[in-house]
């Protein structure tokens, strides 16, 4: 009743703004009485993934706090995990406004972005302050002025500075909106990646007497081929996870609606069976010697449900939580 009437006002906004909005709220209202306008009970229902126990199955997608600003915020509404980020070493602006558009008769949304944040330094003290104590995954990138080349340097970088705060550390190697960004995603790039990134966890893991799993968060616009060689180096360099999949530039279920057009990644319904499909092949191929957290388009329980047939063993949500709010986080940890 509370989100509908939310929903109701922010719809009428500018989505970026409405964003803007939402995430100042919940960052002031997170540990007062007045959280209980979004704080919520949910059963637990734990689960061990990566050596992790998760409170229960059901994570905020990155994203969505960008920043960690509402960490404690979106803790209260019974997320078992909390993925923050794409942070890039530096702070940077992102793409140009307008870049975020809602697909409503799609239950779409379309964003190009371009991994606006605050840096990783903000980030980490965002982390710091926050009183959570659930799984939070720290999701990571390359500032777009760095040449492709040396993108493993920044990965390097952020991992290096999130390492000791985080429960797990994503890796986003597919977001569309960083260009070249989703070509580490093949061959000798990807595995010349994995392989430092592994090197230093082990020295990380040692430094801090921690072992943080990383996951590497993948596209939806893959052929089956390509799949079969992400899956093999992420075994090969001995990854501990993968998330699929990111936002796609697929328009074909959306072709004759509004902003179709505009550039850049689509998540939410229309990316819902293309995400589960590289789901169901990857989790063939990967034979259960890696663990799938499955995101892409789930807005009920029963779309929850076909990802984890489909092989995962997570869930993320990001468009579904715009579209339904804290009821579908509660939904889904009740339902699956
Ligand atoms: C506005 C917006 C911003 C996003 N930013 C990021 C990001 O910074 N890093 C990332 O890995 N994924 C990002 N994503 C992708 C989501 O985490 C998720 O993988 C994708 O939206 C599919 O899930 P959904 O259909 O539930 O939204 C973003 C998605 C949206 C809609």
């Amino acid at each position: 009743m509370f989100y509908s009437l939310a929903r109701h006002c922010l719809f009428k906004l500018d989505p970026e703004v409405a964003h803007e909005l939402t995430i100042k709220q919940l960052s002031w209202l997170a540990n007062t009485p007045l959280d209980c306008f979004f704080r919520q009970r949910v059963p637990s229902r734990p689960v061990q993934v990566m050596g992790l126990t998760f409170d229960n199955p059901v994570g905020l997608a990155a994203g969505l706090d960008k920043d960690g600003e509402c960490i404690d915020a979106f803790g209260a509404m019974g997320f078992g995990f909390i993925e923050v980020g794409t942070v890039t070493p530096r702070p940077q602006p992102g793409n140009d406004k307008p870049r975020l558009f809602r697909v409503i008769p799609a239950q779409g949304i379309i964003n190009r972005m371009g991994f606006n944040n605050k840096g990783v330094d903000h980030l980490v003290e965002q982390v710091k302050k926050s009183r959570y104590k659930g799984i939070l995954g720290i999701n990571i990138g390359k500032n777009k002025d760095t040449p492709i080349e040396q993108g493993k340097d920044d990965y390097l970088i952020c991992m290096d500075k999130v390492y000791a705060y985080a429960g797990y550390i994503a890796i986003n190697i597919s977001s569309p909106n960083t260009p070249d960004l989703r070509k580490l995603q093949y061959g000798e790039a990807l595995d010349e990646l994995l392989s430092a990134l592994k090197i230093r966890q082990t020295e990380l893991a040692e430094k801090h007497n921690k072992y943080v799993p990383l996951a590497v968060k993948i596209a939806p616009d893959l052929t089956h081929e390509e799949i079969d060689q992400i899956a093999d180096s992420l075994i090969k360099n001995g990854i501990d996870g993968v998330i699929a999949t990111n936002t796609t530039l697929d328009r074909a279920m959306i072709f004759d609606m509004p902003h179709a057009i505009e550039a850049g990644g689509l998540s939410g319904r229309p990316l819902q069976s293309k995400s589960t499909e590289v789901i169901r092949y990857l989790s063939q191929r990967l034979d259960g010697k890696l663990p799938i957290i499955g995101v892409g388009g789930i807005d009920s329980a029963m779309a929850a449900r076909e990802k984890i047939d489909a092989g995962a063993q997570l869930v993320q949500i990001y468009s579904g939580f715009i579209y339904r709010g804290p009821p579908l986080v509660k939904e889904l940890v009740e339902n699956i």
